[in-house]
């Protein structure tokens, strides 16, 4: 196993190129099922998450290669319709194969996501919505299993604003028969880029971008080439990086569109900030200011960026207030802040932050993806050595991160360590 040993004190300063959405990624993979060919999908980031995409599809019988980040794939012979639990266990994006599969070939069988109980959370709306569609789902031994003669289109309202679930039902909606309507659809970035590639498929969706998706089935779909959109999310870790460090950084290749939040409360945090089309240059003088965040649906404040955000208040002279509203109990990285000195007390679905104080170095655990992110930014800061363990999770979302933290002056190396 890999961990990130870190020297704080170094101020961050160059450019950046933002990878391809790890999340546009993950949507856009599945729905080359709908349609037999071949696709080139460019931009897409090379990182773990995006591996075991490619694994999944390959053991359903499609071919996908990741040269650099140009992605073939092909879906000529798809010879399986199970996606099984050793791949979904790794990443919950998996279930993404469920509506392209049911809606093309009429018969999927889909692992229920690691760590999640049947019932009501956290895949109902998915199948529920997969129900409205005339799929009949049951679950065999850990399995989900849906089956179709041909789905038939249906209005479907999500009870809960759920990307997967609009993603799911938008491949499966589009070669259904007859017209859907999804309200209350997810508006994610991400989501309006699957729907344009559907588009650019074949399939037609009125209302992209909006949260009423009205989708007019069709008989059949055919391969595009597509170009992933820029990660949102990537791109606010470096800019938390800049702030956090009092660095000057400069990204390229994103959409500061997609971050309108962020970059609004950075500037309210005191870091001056210049956008144009596909670029964001970010300057932070002296200590960030203490500002509360609370994470929601877009195009508000994204709970991806929530712990990064955390990290960043810990340097803030003064209280902050950080709070999620999409997953309340997404708080696995305060505990490890505070092995680094931190104040910060979790109450209900908040973090409070008492920043200021002098963080110093210890040994920490990545405890999932964007945990992990958020421990390296507060090791940026703390004074000596910090080891971030279980490196592998900022693996499935973060391309080249220690050679790019280091290209713009961090002191970060990744080293092999027996401890897990
Ligand atoms: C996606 C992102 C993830 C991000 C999340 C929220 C991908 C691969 N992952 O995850 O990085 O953190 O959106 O922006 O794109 N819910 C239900 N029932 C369901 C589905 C979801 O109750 O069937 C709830 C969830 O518990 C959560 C909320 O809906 O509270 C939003 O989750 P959702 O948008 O579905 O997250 P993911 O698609 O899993």
């Amino acid at each position: 196993m890999d961990k990130f040993v870190i020297q704080g004190g170094n101020r961050l300063v160059g450019r950046v190129k933002i990878s391809g959405a790890k999340n546009g990624s993950l949507a856009l993979m599945p729905a080359t099922l709908l349609a037999p060919g071949t696709y080139h999908l460019k931009n897409t980031p090379n990182l773990r998450d995006v591996w075991t995409m490619s694994r999944l599809m390959n053991s359903l019988g499609a071919f996908c290669e990741l040269n650099g980040n140009e992605l073939f794939i092909d879906t000529t012979n798809i010879t399986s319709f199970e996606a099984p639990y050793e791949h979904v266990k790794k990443m919950r994006a998996s279930f993404y194969v469920l509506g392209p599969l049911v809606s093309r070939y009429g018969y999927a069988k889909v692992s229920m996501p690691g760590g999640c109980a049947w019932g009501p959370r956290p895949v109902d709306l998915h199948l529920k919505g997969l129900e409205k569609l005339g799929a009949e789902i049951s679950l065999e031994s850990g399995y989900v299993v849906a089956k179709a003669e041909r789905l038939i289109g249906n209005r479907f309202h999500f009870d809960v604003s759920s990307v997967g679930a609009t993603g799911n039902l938008l491949m499966a909606a589009s070669l259904a028969k007859g017209t859907s309507l999804l309200t209350n659809a997810a508006t994610e970035p991400e989501i309006t880029a699957l729907a344009r590639f559907l588009v650019k498929m074949g399939a037609k969706i009125d209302g992209i971008g909006t949260p009423q998706l009205e989708i007019e089935g069709v008989d059949s779909l055919h391969p595009a080439d597509e170009i992933t959109i820029p990660d949102r999310i990537e791109t606010a870790t470096y800019l938390i990086a800049a702030a956090i460090t009092g660095g000057k950084l400069e990204l390229e290749n994103t959409n500061p569109y997609h971050l309108t939040a962020v970059i609004a409360k950075l500037e309210e945090a005191g870091c001056d900030i210049d956008v144009n089309a596909d670029k964001i240059s970010i300057e932070m003088n002296g200590k960030p200011k203490p500002v509360d965040i609370t994470a929601t649906i877009y195009p508000g404040f994204p709970t991806d960026v929530q712990s990064q955000w955390t990290a960043l208040m810990l340097a803030a002279e003064g209280t902050s207030k950080i709070t999620d509203t999409i997953y309340p109990d997404r708080f696995k990285h305060v505990p490890e802040l505070i092995r680094l000195g931190a104040n910060v007390e979790v109450v209900d679905n908040s973090a409070i932050v008492q920043g200021g104080r002098k963080l110093s170095g210890a040994t920490v655990m990545a405890s999932d993806l964007r945990a992990g992110a958020s421990l390296v930014l507060a090791a940026l800061i703390a004074e000596g050595t910090t080891e971030v363990l279980r490196v592998y999770h900022i693996d499935r979302g973060y391309e080249n991160f220690e050679q790019r933290l280091q290209s713009i002056g961090a002191n970060i190396k990744r080293v092999k360590t027996d401890l897990v």
